[in-house]
């Protein structure tokens, strides 16, 4: 910003006057002290805003153009194809919440900057579920096997995958707004983006997908301001000395969710889906959660009383674990995906191994197993090997098989008389602290006790438009003329039974 600029930005802002007219009490009210004057963190004028974001679309949806001139869909890993196929629907919903978010910030403050600052990233937010939907649509038309691309939306509400997503995400406007804004500026935007948005794409790249590392880092390249939103707002709030507490609390129960939520989903996507592998995700956190927000932000905000999590040691651990851990669950379930679960092989056993030692010992017979059970004459799924189904975690929606199946975490958590799943002592504490937020979400597994599994499967309308084959497959090297169908799995006669029925509820 020019010197001149910066004249004409703070004259513009001296144009704020107090209203005559209506009822200006914040439509949601906030426990936090909110100083009425601040910082507006974008200082930028809507004019030249959205001049830079209308050549930064340009961009984007030209270089798709160029892509669909060179053909270069054909030369996507499938595979990565495959768990991109639940995990951009996923983030589609982060951003549209954070929409909803923005807009119940405005109009819970009485504060022009941070109202400015709010504006542009709720501007931001509608950009990038514009661009995430079209990269979809480009899958959706151009893809080797498009067949769940279009039912990834539906996914959110009726895959359990999609629970993980809806959970942690309502974090960003439904409760307190400066709870909210802690959600998605701070911990989501300032600890996480960088993981979701610029380490995912160079998994992308390095598995042929430069459509979604140009869409994602065309998004990173506003997170950049709303990072800038979270501070501006955090440095507001810790001018009153009474929001300390609330800060650091909001702080913990959000870093914590993220944790299980992000750290499992992103890392499954990338590491069960490259084909070709550019870092492993406990690297990618330790690098940009543990090194740049705790030891980069965090730590220069101690001098205004706030604290690193708690918990920052026991997500580090569980980061070696859980995401592998979704993997194999989703595998073993994978009748009842909307995408493939490829098997995996010597190739990628040697280099987890490497870089998770320990890791064969817990997972590679599974997979061996699994590998065994791909072809429909089999006549058998490893859902039938297991002891049970996993419940799902009340707070976070994972199952409940955390940090891996040989040390499960597991617990029954009891609040007003009645017992509801946790995964692990953070989500227990959640639990506890915030039951009102989570305890009327229902259960997958008891919707579909005592079903036969292809009923569940027609249900859900889980077929392609032969109108037997199922959407999920259990690899991607299968006869495309022998695929399972819903009358292999009916001939197998799988039972759902609910791990709680008669415990919960
Ligand atoms: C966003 O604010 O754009 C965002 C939220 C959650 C995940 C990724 C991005
Ligand atoms: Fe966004
Ligand atoms: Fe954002």
């Amino acid at each position: 910003m020019t010197k001149n600029q910066v004249a004409i930005h703070d004259k513009a802002k001296s144009y704020d006057w107090d209203y005559t007219f209506g009822d200006q009490t914040p439509k949601w009210e906030t426990k936090y002290k909110i100083p009425t004057k601040g910082r507006d963190p974008f200082r930028m004028l809507v004019r030249d805003y959205m001049k830079m974001e209308a050549e930064k679309d340009d961009r984007t949806y030209g270089f798709f153009d160029g892509l669909l001139r060179t053909g270069e869909a054909g030369r996507i890993q499938p595979r990565m194809q495959e768990t991109m196929k639940l995990v951009l629907p996923l983030l589609t919903n982060a951003e549209f919440q954070a929409v909803a978010a923005c807009g119940m910030i405005i109009s819970s403050i009485k504060n022009q900057e941070m109202r400015q600052g709010y504006a542009a990233q709720m501007v931001d937010e509608m950009r990038h579920t514009q661009l995430e939907m079209a990269l979809r649509h480009y899958y959706v038309k151009h893809s080797a096997d498009p067949s769940g691309w279009d039912w990834g939306q539906r996914g959110l509400y009726q895959h359990p995958g999609g629970h993980v997503s809806l959970s942690l995400f309502q974090g960003f406007n439904t409760g307190d707004p400066m709870d909210n804004m802690i959600c998605l500026n701070v911990i989501t935007e300032i600890a996480y983006t960088n993981i979701l948005l610029v380490a995912t794409p160079q998994y992308a790249v390095h598995n042929g997908d430069n459509a979604l590392a140009t869409t994602v880092l065309s998004i990173q390249s506003d997170e950049a301001r709303h990072m800038a939103n979270g501070y501006g707002s955090l440095m507001n709030l810790v001018q009153e000395e009474d929001n300390i507490p609330l800060i650091n609390t909001a702080i913990e129960r959000f870093f914590w969710h993220s944790h299980r939520a992000l750290d499992a989903a992103v890392g499954w996507g990338n590491e069960y889906g490259g084909v070709n592998r550019p870092w492993a995700y406990k690297d990618a956190y330790q690098e940009w959660v543990v090194d740049d927000f705790i030891g980069g932000f965090m730590d220069r905000m101690t001098e205004f009383g706030l604290r690193p999590p708690e918990r920052l040691a026991a997500a580090v651990e569980a980061t070696k674990w859980i995401h592998h851990t979704l993997g194999l669950v989703l595998a073993a379930a994978w009748p009842l995906n909307f995408f493939r679960s490829d098997p995996m092989g010597p190739a990628d056993f040697e280099w987890f191994e490497n870089h998770y030692p320990g890791w064969s010992g817990v997972y590679q017979e599974l997979w061996e197993a699994y590998g065994s059970m791909v072809d429909p004459s089999c006549g058998h799924l490893l859902l039938q090997e297991l002891e049970s189904l996993p419940p799902f975690c009340q707070v976070c929606r994972l199952p409940c098989a955390m940090p891996h199946l040989g040390a499960n975490e597991f617990r029954l958590v009891e609040v007003d008389g009645k017992q509801y799943p946790a995964c692990s002592e953070g989500c227990e504490w959640m639990m506890r602290t915030w039951p009102n937020a989570y305890k009327d979400c229902h259960q997958f597994w008891s919707k579909y006790h005592g079903w036969d599994l292809a009923d569940v499967i027609l249900d859900l309308e889980l077929i392609r438009p032969d109108g037997r084959t199922l959407m999920g497959q259990p690899s991607l090297s299968l006869d495309p003329d022998r695929l399972w169908t819903i009358d292999d799995i009916r001939r197998i006669g799988y039972e759902v039974k609910d791990p709680l029925h008669g415990v919960v509820g």
